[in-house]
């Protein structure tokens, strides 16, 4: 008796063990941005979201797909948003100083790390050490940690142009603007977080994870980039398939959404006009509308995005976001809201 109970609890322990084991790799898929200096988190999410959701990383499709993994390698989408380091960060930040509305903020290595030494929610100088970098060209943006999982982006940006076109410098986002802390419209505000501004277009499948008993993010990614399932859908199902034995061929190989209505097709050129032509009608929306998750202007409805579904389902158009903007600008005294609907992207309204 005392040896079977014995063995019964070893069995539970293995079990436990490789549970956590297993857990630990799967927290691991579904990486999440460290915590800031203050802690302040909520508890983490099931570990499993991963597997429910389907998506299994770049580097389980590069093997057999070396080709685009060469080519998405470097690109701008794989390098949509870094961890800070030597590589990732274009900014100056060998003790450059930027002066802007009477803020005098220095750029700064310290002990490895990169520091930006600006103002905070007080109005007060801080330093503020950068986790990560949004952006390659024109300019690249960074973000800082925040109490409650937020990470915050300064409206301090390095124009990464070449210097013989203006850029290898530090500017400000709203020029010839004094954005008090006070102002909604500061770095450390609403407007200027990335886990509900920014995550979205510059990671793959993010979960914003916001409790709005704590007033914490938990704020989790499947990839910290723009990565190949951000385009192509959750690849479980199509990796399956693909190391399986099964004859039978899944629909699109598996993956939601068929991003095959360019297969066959040129673009020879007109012999009258010169221009290139499509060989055929384009049939098709899907992808248009699958790029467009990011590369228009639109509002976030609906996180759960199912490649291949219409546009309309997750989000909607940016413009009544704008709106929103636009009216909170001209509710102050100052009316300043030309420089923010502009950047927004829409007319400002009357
Ligand atoms: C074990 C190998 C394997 C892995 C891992 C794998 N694929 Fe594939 N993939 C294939 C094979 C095989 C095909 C079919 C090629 C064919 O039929 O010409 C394919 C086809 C595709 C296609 C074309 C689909 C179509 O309908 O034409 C896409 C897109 C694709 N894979 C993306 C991915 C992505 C994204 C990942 C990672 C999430 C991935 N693959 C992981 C083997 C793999
Ligand atoms: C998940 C969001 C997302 C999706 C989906 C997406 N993109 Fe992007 N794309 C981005 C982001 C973010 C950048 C900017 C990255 C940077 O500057 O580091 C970008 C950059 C680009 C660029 C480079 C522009 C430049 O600055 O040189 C091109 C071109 C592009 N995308 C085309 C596409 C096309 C075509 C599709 C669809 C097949 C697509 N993207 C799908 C988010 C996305
Ligand atoms: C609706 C999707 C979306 C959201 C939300 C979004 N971005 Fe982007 N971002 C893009 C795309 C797409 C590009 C590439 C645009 C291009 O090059 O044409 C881009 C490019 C950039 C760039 C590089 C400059 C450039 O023009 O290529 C920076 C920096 C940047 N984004 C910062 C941010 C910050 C900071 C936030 C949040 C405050 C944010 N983005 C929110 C989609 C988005
Ligand atoms: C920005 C969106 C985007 C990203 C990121 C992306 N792809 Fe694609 N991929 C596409 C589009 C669009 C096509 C169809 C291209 C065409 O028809 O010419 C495609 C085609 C493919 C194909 C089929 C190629 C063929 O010859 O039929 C494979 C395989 C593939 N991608 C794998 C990947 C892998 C692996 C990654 C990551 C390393 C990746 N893709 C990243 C948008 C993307």
């Amino acid at each position: 008796m005392p040896r079977q109970r014995l063995a019964w609890w070893k069995a539970v322990e293995l079990c436990a063990a490789f549970g956590v084991l297993a857990g630990a790799l799967l927290a691991g898929w579904l990486r999440s941005p460290p915590e800031p200096r203050a802690p302040a988190r909520a508890s983490s999410p099931p570990a499993t979201v991963a597997l429910v959701e389907g998506f299994v990383g770049e580097a389980v499709c590069a093997p057999c797909h070396p080709r685009e993994a060469a080519a998405w390698a470097g690109s701008h989408h794989q390098r949509a948003m870094q961890p800070v380091n030597e590589a990732a960060v274009l900014g100056d930040f060998s003790d450059a100083r930027f002066t802007h509305a009477g803020v005098s903020s220095t750029l700064v290595r310290r002990a490895g790390a990169y520091v930006m030494h600006t103002d905070g929610p007080d109005g007060a100088l801080h330093d503020y050490e950068v986790e990560y970098t949004l952006g390659v060209a024109p300019l690249q943006q960074y973000l800082v940690g925040f109490p409650g999982g937020r990470l915050q982006s300064p409206e301090i940006a390095w124009d990464s142009r070449p210097a013989a076109a203006g850029g290898q410098r530090w500017f400000h986002l709203y020029p010839g603007e004094r954005i008090g802390p006070t102002d909604p419209l500061h770095w450390t505000g609403a407007t200027e977080n990335w886990n509900s501004m920014c995550a979205d277009c510059h990671s793959t499948a993010v979960r914003k994870s916001w409790s709005a008993q704590t007033g914490t993010y938990a704020t989790r990614f499947a990839e910290v980039s723009v990565s190949c399932e951000a385009c192509h859908g959750p690849g479980a199902q199509h990796v399956a398939w693909a190391s399986g034995s099964s004859d039978r061929r899944p629909a699109s190989h598996g993956l939601s959404i068929a991003l095959d209505e360019r297969a066959g097709v040129s673009w020879p050129r007109d012999p009258a006009t010169h221009r290139p032509a499509r060989s055929r009608p384009r049939s098709s929306e899907r992808e248009i509308e699958m790029c467009a998750r990011c590369h228009a202007r639109r509002g976030l409805v609906h996180e759960d995005v199912v490649h291949g579904q219409p546009r309309a389902t997750t989000t909607a158009s940016r413009c009544s976001m704008t709106s929103c903007i636009t009216r909170m600008a001209r509710s102050r005294a100052r009316s300043t809201s030309t420089a923010r609907s502009s950047r927004a992207g829409c007319a400002p309204r009357a």
